[in-house]
């Protein structure tokens, strides 16, 4: 079997092209622009890259966005007064405090600062405990893309065997309980887990998310089975800086069903996904029906 190829850049374009025109129709028929702060501390290039890409696409369907660029030796104090001040500041409807933070800052204080009904991100408790229990919460967006792009190409996901590669707070543990929340059965594996090939081999989906380029060789992979390969790796190879999943794309191609690649698969839905949050929080906030398809 020769994979579909599930193409994330154009999956993404289609979901901004949803919020901009939700966004449009709320300016007009509300007089509400959705606002998205950024908050980026310190001078971290793949940082600065990331927020510059958020601020540009955010502007480009149509909110309001506000750039918070502080310096590394930025004190907690002041960035909790930041964090304090677009909490309470009616334009804004989503706040992204950009990780990793400097080591002097503690990242769980910072995020656990966010007004959780703003905190786009989906990282703050209570969006987490909201989740794992299947009410309306933020949800990480990393996550989210993935099981859009699943529920798109399968429709139902009920009663499907699906295993999460990787156990992180952004990725693996809310991609599982958004799967489970979708009727999945639902196994996160890990660097721990026993016979992870054969535990593997059972998935109708997997989703990979541990940061290790090509890890999952394609023999792991069951038949037909559907491929969300989360991993990001840059590699050096024949001279060249290249970028790589978490599965070995050739060899997992050749029998998946369905495969997103690297690049150019569940990458573009993160931010596509991003701005899908800020204009449910910028909905929520103002007593609105939530833009439909573009949550969990
Ligand atoms: N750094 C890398 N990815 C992310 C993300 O999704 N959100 C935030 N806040 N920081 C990140």
């Amino acid at each position: 079997m020769v994979a579909q190829v599930i193409d994330g850049k154009a999956f993404a374009a289609k979901v901004r092209a949803q919020v901009a025109d939700k966004v449009a129709k709320l300016k007009e028929e509300h007089g509400i622009t959705p606002g998205l702060a950024v908050v980026l501390v310190g001078e971290d290039p793949a940082s600065q890259v990331y927020v510059r890409s958020k601020g540009k696409q955010t502007v480009e369907v149509g909110m309001n966005s506000y750039e918070h660029k502080l310096d590394a030796e930025t004190s907690e104090q002041d960035l909790l007064a930041l964090i304090d001040k677009l909490n309470n500041d009616p334009a804004v409807h989503g706040i992204l405090v950009q990780l990793p933070l400097p080591k002097h800052l503690n990242e769980d204080l910072v995020i656990n600062a966010i007004n959780p009904a703003k905190d786009v991100d989906g990282f703050h408790i209570s969006n987490v405990g909201l989740l794992a229990t299947g009410q309306k919460a933020m949800v990480p967006c990393t996550p989210l893309g993935c099981l859009m792009m699943l529920r798109d190409h399968h429709g139902s996901l009920s009663g499907m065997d699906a295993v999460v590669i990787g156990r992180s707070n952004i990725v693996g543990k809310p991609m599982a309980q958004l799967l489970l929340g979708d009727s999945c059965t639902v196994t996160i594996a890990h660097s721990r887990t026993r016979n992870l090939p054969e535990v593997v081999r059972r998935a109708d989906i997997v989703v990979a998310a541990v940061g290790r380029p090509e890890m999952v060789p394609g023999d792991w992979i069951k038949e037909g089975a559907t491929v969300i390969d989360v991993g990001i790796n840059r590699v050096e190879r024949d001279g060249k800086t290249r970028l790589v999943g978490d599965v070995d794309y050739a060899s997992a191609s050749e029998r998946a069903g369905a495969i997103t690649p690297v690049p150019g698969g569940v990458g573009p839905m993160t931010i596509a996904c991003l701005l899908a949050n800020t204009l449910t929080a910028c909905c929520r906030a103002n007593g609105l029906p939530e833009p439909e398809g573009l949550t969990a």
